[in-house]
């Protein structure tokens, strides 16, 4: 596809591959630790990338990967995964990224995904091309010398120190039970798994290796920090199949005598403040999204995940981007989604980018209502799809890509 301005976008090779690295990290202001593995040990594989080039120099990039990715019910759908969207400092606001977006959707709705999915850099940017925030997180910061645990909450034991190059199956295997029952997490790849296992020193950032704790449902990966006299410790990765799990692998963590503070990544409803007499002491130093999805084929996804509450609605859907929208009856019955075009009047009408912050469970439907960005003909409908959207497990981004 060559663009009126003379940049033509095509698919990437074995060649561009240094041309991309050298883009990439100009456009992101890092070196990215990936470049450390050999290409073909990537999650990313070159041939599935796109790149614009101009006069033979490559200007833009995005890459895609097939992700198996959990959406509620327990239910794993095939998405594409885009990452590394850049376009050179010199080449910016020319129609390039959009020109690559298109492409690389035409490519999904080809290989009949249902839906994409991508960790996006700014806020302002992926709307009108259908996305939205579908993932939040909550940066805490803990003052562990002051935790105590309530009288009430669970002391199961069970945790042990571990070396993690001795219990990466274990790691493994738990991972993958944590990722089939929890929303927006994806199965991670061998690379994946090698990158972080490798520990390259740019994603330690000055702090140690990663230690670990490891109970029979669970695992907490993290690493010691110090700077300015305070010893942290920064949980990297805890992934717990179990209560008891969760609640075991807080008290080791915040049993490390000479830690003053323990900085973690939460979900919105992470029962840990629960457990503590002072609730307050997880303090959220920063909430933001860490995942953004798409809907490409709005039947498919939505009778892909299971709901919480009956329902017969007819949804009006615009896609400023492609024509995925349109009208469709949703009807939900003991949890089971139909869904089909249709011509009846709509009862609620809504951007996919609504729909797509809806999917997983995290936005609420009443907030797009009071924000008018979802209009409902009346407001039992409006409370209605509320309900039967809502999950009774956060989401949470398995790994970040
Ligand atoms: C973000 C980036 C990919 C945009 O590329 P680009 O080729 O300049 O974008 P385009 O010219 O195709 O713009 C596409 C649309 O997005 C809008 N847009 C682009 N950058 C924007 C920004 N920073 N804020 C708001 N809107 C933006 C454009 O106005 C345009 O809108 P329209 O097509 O509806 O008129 C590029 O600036 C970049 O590489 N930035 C650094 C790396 C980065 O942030 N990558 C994103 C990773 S998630």
């Amino acid at each position: 596809m060559t663009l009126p301005n003379g940049i033509t976008i095509r698919s990437a090779t074995a060649d561009d591959d240094a041309a991309m690295a050298r883009l990439a990290d100009t456009a992101f202001g890092m070196r990215s630790p990936s470049r450390t593995q050999a290409p073909a040990a990537r999650v990313f594989a070159i041939e599935d990338a796109l790149v614009a080039v101009d006069g033979g120099r490559v200007v833009g990039a995005t890459k895609a990967a097939r992700m198996t990715l959990t959406v509620p019910g327990e239910r794993a759908v095939e998405a594409c995964g885009i990452a590394g969207v850049c376009v050179a400092p010199t080449h910016r606001r020319r129609g390039i990224l959009r020109a690559m977006y298109t492409e690389q959707h035409r490519r999904t709705e080809a290989d009949g995904l249902a839906l994409t999915i991508f960790t996006v850099s700014q806020g302002t940017i992926y709307g009108r091309f259908g996305y939205g925030p579908t993932v939040r997180e909550n940066a805490v910061s803990i003052d562990r010398r002051f935790a105590e645990f309530r009288p009430s909450a669970p002391d199961p034991g069970g945790v042990e120190l571990a070396t993690l190059a001795e219990v990466t199956d274990q790691v493994r295997a738990i991972y993958d039970r944590w990722r089939r029952i929890v929303p927006g997490a994806q199965a991670r790849p061998a690379a994946r798994w090698a990158l972080l296992f490798a520990e390259p020193a740019e994603v330690r950032g000055g702090g140690t290796d990663l230690f670990t704790l490891l109970h029979p449902d669970g695992y907490a990966l993290y690493r010691y920090r110090r700077s300015d006299n305070v010893n942290t410790a920064e949980l990297v990765e805890m992934r717990a199949v179990t209560p008891d799990a969760h609640a075991a692998l807080w008290r080791a963590l915040l049993g490390l005598e000479l830690v003053q503070r323990v900085d973690a990544v939460l979900s919105d409803n992470d029962p840990l403040p629960y457990l503590l007499t002072d609730l307050r002491l997880v303090r959220t130093t920063a909430r933001y999204d860490a995942l953004w999805l798409r809907l490409m084929d709005i039947p498919a996804a939505l009778t892909a995940r299971t709901y919480q509450r009956d329902l017969d609605v007819v949804l009006a859907v615009t896609d400023p981007f492609r024509d995925a929208g349109g009208s469709f009856a949703l009807t939900i019955r003991d949890g089971i989604a139909e869904c089909t075009p249709t011509t009846s009047q709509a009862d609620i009408e809504l951007g996919i980018d609504v729909l797509a912050s809806m999917y997983l469970g995290a936005y609420p439907a009443r907030a797009f209502a009071t924000a008018n960005r979802l209009q409902a003909k009346d407001s039992a409908k409006a409370r209605a799809i509320d309900e039967a959207f809502a999950t009774d497990r956060d989401a949470v981004l398995g790994w970040f890509f």
